[in-house]
């Protein structure tokens, strides 16, 4: 079994080989383009792991996005509300590990994923599009959350994650007008941005019981409301009894930008430790955590430019970004 596992990895390994290049953002490998989107070839050798071998569960619930929109949130808030009666706020692994520890990618930490799922805690995530995903998530009727967020504020934290990136590395980083003009292109991590987004959007208006389609901005706007909506489509409500506890109210305080980014662990930690090239501090994933703030970085044409494209990408849709 192990000798055909090599020789699976060896036909991903030469079928991607073939696949145009793009730039590599000042990380350690380039994109390469599979099927109309850019991704990084060792997570999409992962993905076509993901494909073959991956069983959903109906009962797992799979956290979707494109890199930047909300993912870690996502995971501590959802992570959260399904554990709440096995700790407190003492107890939480969210105390001690990352939010990217205790719900893995499916594409990225295909080994750790399989032991976290004995856990039976049925969250997972990934980062593909939808047209990418394993055809057992599709057919399981399994659940999704997908987040997304407005394109500038995408881009701007993208583009510091990458600029990050290269100085723990050591490599070259990426200027912010290169950057930019490869993701108005749609050549960025899991692009195009708005193809992804476009991806998931067609399929929550098809099948909303199954999808439940989150923007950021929202999310900020009025957490406890979605949280409670979240914790509803997933199957695990908050009673009236624990809405007078405040329940709600103290997961959305705890998994708070503020708090989370003042944790030793996500101070100081590091993720993927002993993945070479994948090892990360874990602060690099707490920024700002604000809606608007490429109004720091972009000039008002660039923003304007990229309003235009997420105006032009999304007509008919029904959706704005
Ligand atoms: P900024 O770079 O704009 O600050 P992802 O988890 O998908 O990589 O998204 C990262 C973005 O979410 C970063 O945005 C990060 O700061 C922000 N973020 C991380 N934790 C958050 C939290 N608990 N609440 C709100 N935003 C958070």
């Amino acid at each position: 079994e192990i000798q055909n596992k090599d020789a699976l990895q060896k036909s991903f390994k030469e079928m991607i080989s073939t696949l145009p290049k793009g730039n590599c953002w000042g990380c350690f490998e380039d994109l390469c383009q599979y099927q109309g989107f850019w991704l990084f070839s060792t997570f999409l050798q992962g993905a076509l792991s993901a494909q073959q071998q991956f069983q959903a569960q109906p009962t797992d619930i799979i956290l979707c996005s494109s890199p930047r929109t909300g993912t870690a949130w996502l995971k501590s808030l959802t992570f959260a509300t399904i554990t709440r009666t096995l700790y407190d706020d003492s107890t939480t692994p969210l105390l001690s590990k990352m939010p990217h520890d205790v719900v893995p990618f499916m594409e990225f930490d295909h080994a750790q994923f399989s032991t976290n799922r004995h856990l039976g805690i049925p969250l997972l995530a990934t980062h593909l599009p939808y047209s990418l995903l394993p055809r057992s998530i599709i057919d399981s009727g399994c659940k999704l959350i997908y987040i997304c967020r407005d394109p500038k504020d995408t881009f701007v934290s993208l583009y510091h994650f990458a600029a990050r990136y290269s100085k723990s590395q050591n490599t070259q980083p990426i200027q912010l007008d290169e950057a930019f003009e490869l993701f108005y292109e749609g050549v960025s991590p899991y692009g195009p941005y708005w193809d992804h987004v476009l991806g998931y959007w067609k399929a929550s208006l098809e099948h909303p019981d199954k999808l439940m389609f989150l923007k950021y901005e929202e999310l900020v706007e009025d957490t406890v409301l979605y949280l409670k909506k979240i914790a509803a489509y997933m199957g695990y409500p908050f009673s009236s009894e624990e809405q007078q506890q405040w329940v709600p109210e103290n997961i959305v305080k705890m998994c708070s930008f503020e708090n989370l980014s003042g944790l030793e662990v996500n101070k100081t930690g590091r993720h993927r430790e002993g993945q070479g090239n994948l090892g990360l501090e874990n602060n690099i994933y707490f920024r700002k955590g604000k809606p608007g703030d490429w109004k720091n970085y972009l000039t008002t044409e660039m923003a304007q430019r990229l309003d235009q494209r997420t105006m032009q990408k999304l007509s008919g849709s029904g959706l704005s970004l």
